[in-house]
């Protein structure tokens, strides 16, 4: 229904995740992104993750480039698994420098 819109303007409408749901969302990262871009985010097939590392890139385009992947790369889309919100919070999370599962899940 959404496609085609910018990502940024899908990121307004949409709520922000649950707590729950940002705690599997934290487990996600780390399990199935870092089987690519490193367990600590710090590279592997995928470039880093870390937040010194995309310092100079926009979140609504990371969101764009989770949410629908990057053709013609091992970037795959995330659609299925995730919302818009969803990836637009893990964008802007990583940007934050993200966050390590136990400290969400025993805070
Ligand atoms: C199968 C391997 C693979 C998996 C799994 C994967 N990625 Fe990627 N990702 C890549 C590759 C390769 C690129 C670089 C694409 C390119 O060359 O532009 C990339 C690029 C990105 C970028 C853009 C980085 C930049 O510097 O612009 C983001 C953000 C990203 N991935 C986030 C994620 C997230 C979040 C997940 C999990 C939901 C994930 N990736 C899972 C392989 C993967």
């Amino acid at each position: 229904m959404a496609a085609g819109m910018p990502a940024g303007a899908l990121a307004q409408a949409s709520p922000e995740p649950t707590p729950e749901r940002q705690r599997s969302l934290v487990r996600v990262v780390r399990q199935d992104c870092g089987s690519c871009h490193g367990m600590r985010l710090t590279g592997g097939l995928g470039p880093p993750l870390t937040r010194e590392a995309l310092a100079d890139k926009p979140a609504d385009s990371m969101a764009a480039t989770i949410f629908h992947g990057r053709p013609g790369t091992p970037m795959p889309a995330w659609r299925s698994l995730l919302s818009e919100a969803d990836a637009m919070w893990i964008a802007q999370s990583l940007l934050q420098g993200f966050p390590e599962e136990s400290r969400l899940t025993n805070p």
